[in-house]
This record gives C-alpha cells, sequence and structure tokens, in this order.
C-alpha cells in the first residue's frame, strides 16, 4: 500500500472518528437539555415605522425592511419579531387594529407581506408577529357593529355596561386621559372596556365566537408559513365580566388585580389546541403575572399553552435618578433559578415601548456609551434564555430625548401630557421625565448613514430623527472593526458557537458586589465565566477563581483583566479550566 494513500484512509477515519464524536456529544446534550430552535434563537426585534422607508412617506413600511434584509442577516440574529403591520387607524402605532387580515396602508400590500417573508425564509431568518387581541381597534368592523345596537349579532364581542345600571366599577385604564377605562357611548346608551387607549375597546375572550374569530387569524398568518406568535397584552385578556369593584384601594393595582384573571389559562390551552399545537410556530406572551407560579403555569410544557415567559421585573428597574446594581442581579437570578429545572425565560432589556437601552441601563455620555453598550449587550447575550435585542441597539443608539411635547408622537406619553395638565401638575417635572423615559425615546429612527435623515427616508420623518445620526450610524460602524455594531456580531457568534451561553447553568458570584455583575454558564463540562463592570470606575469582581489559565473569548477592551479589576463597564468572557 502506498504512503499516501495510507495516510488518505487515516484521514478519512480520523474524519468520520471526529464526526461520530461530534455526532455523540452532541447526542450526549441533547440528551440533557430539551434542546429546541426558539430556545437557541437571538430575536431581533423590528419596529417597523421608524426602520426604513422605501416610498418616501416618512414612515417606514415593508419594502423599506425586504431591503435591509442582507443587514439583518449580517447580525446573524435567526428571529425578527416584527411589531404589528395590521390595517390599523394608528392611535397606538398598530396596536389598534382595525382589519387583522391586512396590511396597514402606510407600510405597504399583502404582496409586501409576501416577499418579506419569502426573503426572510431564504436567508434562513424566522418571523415572529405580534398578535394584538386583547382589544382592537375601534374602527374594526366589529366594533362598529357591535357599538351600533344591544341586538346586533358582534354585541358580545366586547365588554358593555348599560347605562341604566349607573357607572360600572372603577377600571383603570393605561392611556386615557383621565385613567378611566369605561367610556360612555351614545348610540347604545352603554358604556365600553378599554384598558388601553378609547380607540383600544377590549374583546371579550368568554365569548367563544370572538375565540374563535381569533384562531382562524392565528390560522391566516400560520398558513402563510409565519414562524410564532407574541400575544400582546394577553395577560389581561382574561375578565371576570361581572366586573365587581375591587377592594379599596387596589382599585388601580394593574398587574395584580387585572392580569392573569378567570380562565386565561383555559383560553390559551384551547388556542395551543386549535392553533399553536398544529404548526412549528414559536409563542411568547408580553408579561408574566405576578407570580413565579404564574409565569411557571404560561410555559409549562406539560400543560401545552406558551413557550416561554417575558417577565417585565428586570426591564422596570431602572430609574431617572439610577438603579442598583444588587437588585438587578438578584432580580435576573431569581427569574434564573425559577425556571433552571422548568419552562424558559425571555432574557431583555428594551424593547419599544421602552426608552433606550443605553441611556437607561448604561451610559450615554460620549465617553462611555460605546462601552457600556458593549457590556450591556455582552450581559443579554450570555444568560440563560432567548435574547430580545431591539433594532438600533447594535448602533448603541441613544434617547431622543425631546424638550417640547410637540415633538412627542404616542399616545400614552400624550394623554399623559394633557392629564398633568389637567390635574394641574408641574409639566416641566413630566417633560424631564419622559425626556428619560418616553417610549418615543427608542421610536426615533434607524440611524443607517450620515445623509439627511440618517438615511431613514428621503421625506419627512413621523418622528425626528435623533440628531446625533452625524456620528451614530450602521455605515460608520460597519467600517469600524471595534463598533458596537461588529462587537454585536460577535456577541451572537459566541453565543451561537457554545451552547454553553443557550443551556448551561447560572451561577452568580460577588453577589453583594454593588459595581460589578459575575456569573458563570457551565454545561457538560465546560464553563464560561463572565465579568461586567456596570460603572463608569474601576471596579474588582471577587470570583475566588484564579483567572491565569482563563482564555479570554470576547471583551470590549482591547487589554481584558485578568485579575478580576475591570476597567468602566468592562466586559469579559472567559472560558475556564
Ligand atoms: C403592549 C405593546 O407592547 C404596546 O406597545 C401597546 O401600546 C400596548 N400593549 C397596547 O397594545
Amino acid at each position: 500500500m502506498n504512503a499516501p494513500y495510507t495516510r488518505f484512509m487515516a484521514f478519512v477515519v480520523f474524519m468520520l472518528c471526529s464526526l461520530l464524536g461530534n455526532a455523540q456529544s452532541n447526542q450526549n446534550i441533547t440528551d440533557t437539555i430539551n434542546r429546541k430552535w426558539w430556545k437557541e434563537a437571538v430575536v431581533y426585534q423590528v419596529y417597523p415605522r421608524s426602520f426604513k422607508d422605501n416610498d418616501g412617506d416618512g414612515i417606514g413600511d415593508l419594502k423599506g425592511i425586504i431591503s435591509k434584509l442582507d443587514y439583518i442577516k449580517s447580525l446573524g440574529v435567526d428571529v425578527v419579531w416584527l411589531n404589528p403591520i395590521y390595517s390599523s387607524p394608528n392611535d397606538d402605532n398598530g396596536y389598534d387594529v382595525s382589519d387583522y387580515r391586512n396590511i396597514m396602508k402606510d407600510f405597504g400590500t399583502m404582496d409586501d407581506f409576501d416577499a418579506l417573508l419569502k426573503g426572510m425564509h431564504a436567508r434562513g431568518i424566522k418571523l415572529v408577529m405580534d398578535l394584538v387581541v386583547n382589544h382592537s381597534s375601534d374602527e374594526h368592523e366589529w366594533f362598529k357593529q357591535s357599538r351600533s345596537s344591544r341586538n346586533n349579532q358582534y354585541r358580545e364581542y366586547y365588554h358593555w355596561w348599560n347605562a341604566e345600571k349607573g357607572k360600572p366599577p372603577y377600571r383603570y385604564s393605561l392611556f386615557d386621559v383621565n385613567h378611566d377605562a369605561w367610556r360612555y357611548d351614545s348610540l347604545s346608551n352603554a358604556y365600553y372596556l378599554h384598558y388601553f387607549s378609547r380607540k383600544q375597546p377590549d374583546l371579550n375572550w368568554e365569548n367563544p365566537k370572538l375565540r374563535n374569530e381569533v384562531y382562524g387569524i392565528m390560522k391566516f398568518w400560520a398558513d402563510k408559513g409565519i414562524d410564532g406568535f407574541r400575544l400582546d397584552a394577553f395577560q389581561f385578556a382574561a375578565k371576570d365580566t361581572t366586573f365587581p369593584a375591587f377592594p379599596k384601594g387596589f382599585e388601580k393595582n394593574f398587574t395584580q388585580y387585572y392580569g392573569m384573571q378567570g380562565n386565561l389559562h383555559g383560553y390559551l390551552q384551547e388556542m395551543d389546541r386549535e392553533v399553536l399545537s398544529k404548526y412549528n410556530v414559536m409563542s411568547v406572551a408580553e408579561g408574566a403575572g405576578n407570580t413565579f407560579e404564574d409565569a411557571h403555569n404560561l410555559v409549562d410544557a406539560d400543560r401545552n399553552e406558551l413557550n416561554m415567559a417575558y417577565a417585565f421585573e428586570g426591564v422596570d428597574i431602572a430609574r431617572p435618578e439610577g438603579y442598583s446594581i444588587i437588585h438587578l442581579k438578584q432580580v435576573f437570578t431569581k427569574w434564573d433559578s425559577a425556571f433552571a429545572a422548568k419552562g424558559w425565560l425571555s432574557i431583555f432589556l428594551a424593547n419599544h415601548d421602552q426608552a433606550r437601552l443605553v441611556s437607561r441601563f448604561g451610559n450615554d455620555s460620549p465617553e462611555f456609551r460605546a462601552v457600556s453598550s458593549k457590556m450591556l449587550t455582552t450581559f443579554l447575550l450570555t444568560m440563560r434564555g432567548t435574547p430580545y435585542y431591539y433594532n438600533g441597539d447594535e448602533l448603541g443608539m441613544t434617547n431622543a430625548g425631546f424638550s417640547t411635547i410637540n415633538d412627542y408622537r404616542d399616545v400614552q406619553t400624550l394623554n399623559e401630557y394633557q392629564r398633568q395638565k389637567n390635574i394641574g401638575a408641574d409639566l416641566p417635572a413630566y417633560l424631564k421625565l419622559i425626556a428619560f423615559e418616553s417610549r418615543d425615546n427608542a421610536r426615533t429612527p434607524f440611524q443607517w448613514n450620515s445623509t439627511t435623515n440618517a438615511g431613514f427616508t428621503t421625506g419627512t420623518p413621523w418622528i425626528k430623527v435623533n440628531p446625533n445620526y452625524k456620528s451614530i450610524n450602521a455605515v460608520a460602524q460597519e467600517k469600524d472593526i471595534n463598533s458596537t455594531l461588529n462587537y454585536f456580531r460577535q456577541m451572537v457568534k459566541l453565543r451561537k458557537d457554545n451552547l454553553t451561553l443557550v443551556y448551561g447553568k447560572y451561577t452568580l458570584l460577588d453577589a453583594q458586589n454593588p459595581d460589578t455583575y459575575a456569573y458563570t454558564r457551565e454545561l457538560n463540562g465546560k464553563k464560561l465565566l463572565v465579568l461586567l463592570n456596570f460603572t463608569n470606575k474601576t471596579a474588582s469582581a471577587q470570583t475566588g477563581m484564579d483567572l491565569g489559565n482563563a482564555t479570554v473569548l470576547i471583551s470590549n477592551y482591547q487589554k481584558p483583566s485578568k485579575n478580576g479589576t475591570l476597567m468602566p463597564y468592562e466586559a469579559v468572557v472567559y472560558e475556564v479550566k
């Protein structure tokens, strides 16, 4: 036998063995952790109104998103969660749907949608749609019919309280100018219920006909091939339709008395039987109730409800006066341990309902913006759970911080301003507050480049572009190997390459350290250590671990710490032996 042949055969045997070995070790992993595509995914949230305008009307649209699919693909993410794109009069930027089977005119046509889905799938990206069925728009045909008379066949699609019974027991509305969720309608001399704005009447989930309508809508989109649903405000869908008065002092306790009521779990199980179980789709509901038990019940695989919980406790921590890092650690650690054995969590610190990630949880000063953005990205992509990452955060986009109410567009912000005015409150103080926390801070146009309007539109943008687009934009960051954009890509890749970051056991270290966040992730003998400095000064993480032999997998500094002493906002991920 000649030598090259022998070498070739040895190579073939080696390859076969290593393939079998990998298959074997993947099999081992699969045996110990219930692998699912939606657990291993990184979800990128696209806010369509602000992403990319194709037709020059100043509003983002589906063709605009299509033109940026290669950009999304380049991030390495697997799933796009798209905020509502259905027909809507836009009282709440699409969260007020007037036709669930059509596309909002501002955004394009159904052909555009089909092309978008095809374009995503061609690139291996899955699409999760927002499903807004706690309420519809008051301009939906169902509501037009429902309000027209007490005998109309759609009457019971909504919640009505006949006026001859007197005023209904108080219910709180999040967006109403008076925070009153009952709105009198003279057409049938009755009040209708709206937990959000007056143009968002709550649907009556206790009515099986309504539930069937929703399942039909879900099938319509699932048959088109979408890959999942995010159920908007769903924890508020079930109600006690006798509308008893809430105990004194608790009338406005929205989470405790309005969420997770009645037969909510029953409706989700029915939805699973009717729709979810029939398709390869993921499901996540906004909110996870008040207790771990609530959250568990939503996502316990044996109960056949939803795939993952989306709990707000973490995202709610940031306040204008700052926040406690010890508190942040406690919250994330508590939620992790509650789901360690069963169920699955979403990991996020930002979305379209919050101001910008770096402005709330990091430091958006020119000195620390990039480095603190990267630190937060490291955090989000190294926790157990499915990370949800909001568009523009990969650029380290910052709060717009508008100084006049005229620049705001958000129904919640505008109605609350009006209310503050009505009650004679301190308006400058309110303006200061919303400059920090209004949802519009995260809804300014995506900053593509340094040309007019950040390359978002050739028209007049529906909301002002953040003036810092000249320096903070995607084109500039593409060219810079050290940009937040390229760091995000590297972090996504690191997560994809390490199942340990997806499924590995999480252990908090140095819990009482007020400046740093340190934890390990472990799976099948592999151990990763994450060190994060959440402050603008040097800080030390006391892990008790010898980092001498540790390998740095990624860091946001050129010379990463080798001894636990971290530079301002430093983030390092090590593999430790
Ligand atoms: C939650 C959504 O995320 C938010 O944007 C919307 O305003 C409310 N639900 C009402 O649909």
